[in-house]
């Protein structure tokens, strides 16, 4: 496994191999089981995988949170070499941000704007700064996102729509636990009652999907559900994609016999302090 820290060394991967597709998933380390399926599945598609480690100042809104991100470089290069990746990208914060650089621009309509972007402002602009940067070093064929994070996969859909249209962007499903808990870092932070509480986080979003003609009201019973098990929820919801809009009560009512447009029930809360999140997409 080659490490380079150097934007410029990356460019020896397109020249030592001519004739093979590169599968890029960038991410900001602390790497845990979620990552590595994104790494799977790169590798099953047959790609030489590139993977990025850097924690990236300007998708940060609070200092604090940025300083205490977790900062494991060697346990997560132990784990990329034994997954068989073939290059990590580690670079400097000056060598993604060298000075007098312009952002880019990309529209987004209010996509940024809502749901995880409401409560953490900025947050998407930054996100799409470092990405924007890290496609042009890496050049890849194909990108790799996981679908946990739904709302920033539909942002890097729009960049990679917008700015990079020969890369293909792939949502790799979410990683759950037995109990259907999306796998998350923040999950050893749950006492063992929280943890068997967040296992339903899936039921209700499953129970959303299956009342669907109805799923207002389905909203309503399965939020007073999680509050009832000690959560409190920030939203719950359904959404059309790309642009996450919010459906009518009577959408599926409406709709039955058309092809429905893709759509996900979305859902942000805490309990015990610990902020999760988790989405089904159905269409
Ligand atoms: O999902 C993440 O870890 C980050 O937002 C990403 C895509 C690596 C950009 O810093």
């Amino acid at each position: 496994m080659k490490v380079f820290t150097l934007a410029t060394e990356l460019s020896d991967i397109h020249r030592e191999n001519p004739n093979r597709k590169i599968a890029f998933i960038p991410t900001m380390g602390a790497l845990h089981a979620g990552h590595l399926s994104l790494v799977k599945s790169a590798q099953q598609d047959g790609y030489l995988t590139v993977v990025s480690i850097f924690v990236n100042p300007l998708q940060f809104n609070n200092p604090e949170d940025l300083e205490k991100y977790p900062r494991t470089l060697d346990n997560d290069l132990a784990l990329l070499s034994n997954q068989g990746v073939d290059v990590v990208f580690t670079p400097t914060t000056s060598e993604m941000y060298p000075a007098n650089v312009e952002d880019v621009q990309i529209e987004l309509g209010d996509l940024d704007q809502k749901f995880e972007g409401a409560c953490r402002p900025g947050h998407f602009h930054g996100v799409v700064q470092v990405v924007y940067r890290l496609f042009n070093y890496v050049q890849p064929h194909v990108v790799y996102f996981g679908e946990k994070d739904l709302q920033q996969c539909l942002v890097i859909e729009q960049l990679v729509l917008q700015q990079f249209p020969s890369i293909e962007m792939k949502r790799v499903i979410t990683m759950r636990e037995d109990s259907g808990l999306a796998m998350s870092s923040r999950n050893v932070r749950l006492s063992s009652n929280a943890r068997e509480n967040a296992a339903s986080i899936f039921q209700c979003l499953n129970a959303v999907i299956e009342q669907r003609l109805t799923h207002c009201e389905a909203l309503i019973q399965q939020q007073e559900r999680l509050k009832d098990m000690g959560f409190e929820v920030e939203y719950l919801t359904v959404v059309s994609l790309p642009f996450m809009n919010d459906v009518p009560c009577d959408f599926f009512q409406k709709t039955q016999s058309e092809k429905s447009p893709q759509m996900a029930v979305v859902f942000a809360g805490s309990i015990e302090g610990v902020r999760l999140i988790d989405n089904l997409v159905f269409s």
